[in-house]
């Protein structure tokens, strides 16, 4: 169609701050061409569930179904106990709209200072993208507690791996990898102790690998791949793993990237069965709530990768040039939150 259908949930924090401004970007970059966009927000977060104490009502998802993607801000608020929005409304999204592949790009942009030595990290030298495993695992919210508050207390949280799921997004992986120069994929778990959800993943890999005879794997326990990620992240180019060590690994990745405020991210739906859902990595960052004070480019870079979702590549790679070449002359004078989207908006404009 020539519309593109996207669902808004600006959220809690920072949130609808920096939704806004990918917003700005994007009707910057469809402006007089391309797909008219029309978009839906949706009052979703903290201030409903204090309201009405909903998170996510059926009624709502089913509408959300309905458009072509998400754009998303950020879940979690210091007035809700956590987890409730975490679960009920995130978790709820990405499990509902089956998002089994949480694609988390780290690129060292030009002008960009990593923390690691620079020698280190030349431009260039940070360019992997995570396979983040995005509806099992430790998530699934399969555990209890018992006795809770007692000297007996227990409480268990079940990491669920199936067959299908691992294969899944493992294959999905190795097709990136594939259609990547260097066609490397690195398995990142920890199958020393978590011998039966590890050997399922290595056993997986290895047998979907048979396919893409093209692609040469790795494998690094996930303790042992937070060393090189902050000593020679040169080394990656797909990292592969499960859902939480992938949440964990891309912070890192965020972090020698250049910061939280630049990490990207899509949970991407590959059948397509229902919309995928582009969110900055980072969260609703409450201690820089309503001060103008966040960075906007992660949302902006998941922009980018919505679009390229959509068939739109050609605004995507619009859009991303727009952020580099921003990078590429942002100095350290801070700006507003605002003033980053008008400037990355006027570039692609
Ligand atoms: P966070 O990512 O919100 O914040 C961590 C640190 O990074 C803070 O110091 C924050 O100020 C900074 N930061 C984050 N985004 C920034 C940006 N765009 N520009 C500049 N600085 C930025 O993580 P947290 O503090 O652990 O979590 C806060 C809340 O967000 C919690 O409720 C958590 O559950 C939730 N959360 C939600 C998501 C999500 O919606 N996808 C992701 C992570 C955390
Ligand atoms: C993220 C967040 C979420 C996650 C939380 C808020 C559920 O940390 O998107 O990285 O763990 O996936
Ligand atoms: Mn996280």
């Amino acid at each position: 169609t020539d519309t593109l259908d996207i669902a808004v949930i600006g959220g809690d924090g920072i949130g609808p701050e920096v939704v806004a401004e990918g917003l700005k970007v994007l009707s910057a970059v469809t402006a007089g061409q391309g797909p008219k966009i029309s978009t839906t927000e949706y009052d979703l977060g903290a201030r409903r569930w204090h309201a009405t104490g909903e998170t996510l009502p059926d009624s709502v998802l089913e509408e959300i179904r309905g458009h072509d993607a998400i754009l998303l801000g950020a879940v979690g608020d210091p007035g809700v106990p956590s987890g409730v929005l975490e679960r009920g409304l995130l978790l709820k999204l990405r499990f509902s709209l089956d998002h089994y592949v949480n694609l988390r790009p780290a690129r060292l942009y030009p002008g960009v200072t990593s923390p690691l030595a620079v020698e280190r990290v030349a431009p260039g030298g940070i360019d992997f993208v995570v396979v983040r495993e995005g509806t099992e695992g430790p998530y699934v919210g399969n555990g209890g507690a018992l006795r809770v508050g007692t000297p007996a207390e227990v409480a268990t949280e079940v990491s669920v791996n199936t067959r299908y799921g691992v294969e899944r997004v493992v294959r999905d992986a190795f097709r990136r990898a594939q259609g990547r120069p260097r066609k490397h994929l690195t398995l990142v778990h920890k199958h020393n102790v978590l011998t039966h959800a590890g050997h399922l993943w290595r056993r997986t890999v290895e047998e979907v690998g048979a396919e893409f005879p093209d692609v040469e794997t790795a494998y690094q326990h996930v303790d042992a791949a937070t060393i090189f990620l902050a000593t020679d992240p040169g080394r990656f180019d797909v990292i592969v793993t499960d859902n939480l060590f992938g949440d964990i690994i891309t912070d890192i990745a965020a972090a020698i990237a250049g910061g939280i405020g630049l990490a990207a991210s899509g949970n991407i739906n590959p059948e397509r069965t229902a919309p995928s859902m582009f969110e900055p990595v980072h969260g609703s960052a409450p201690d820089i709530a309503g001060q103008g004070k966040a960075d906007p480019t992660a949302t902006i870079l998941s922009v980018a990768l919505l679009l390229d979702h959509l068939g739109r590549g050609e605004d995507a790679a619009r859009v991303e040039a727009a952020v580099a070449a921003d990078l590429a002359e942002r100095g350290s004078a801070p700006r507003s939150t605002s003033a980053i989207g008008d400037a990355i908006a006027a570039r692609v404009g």
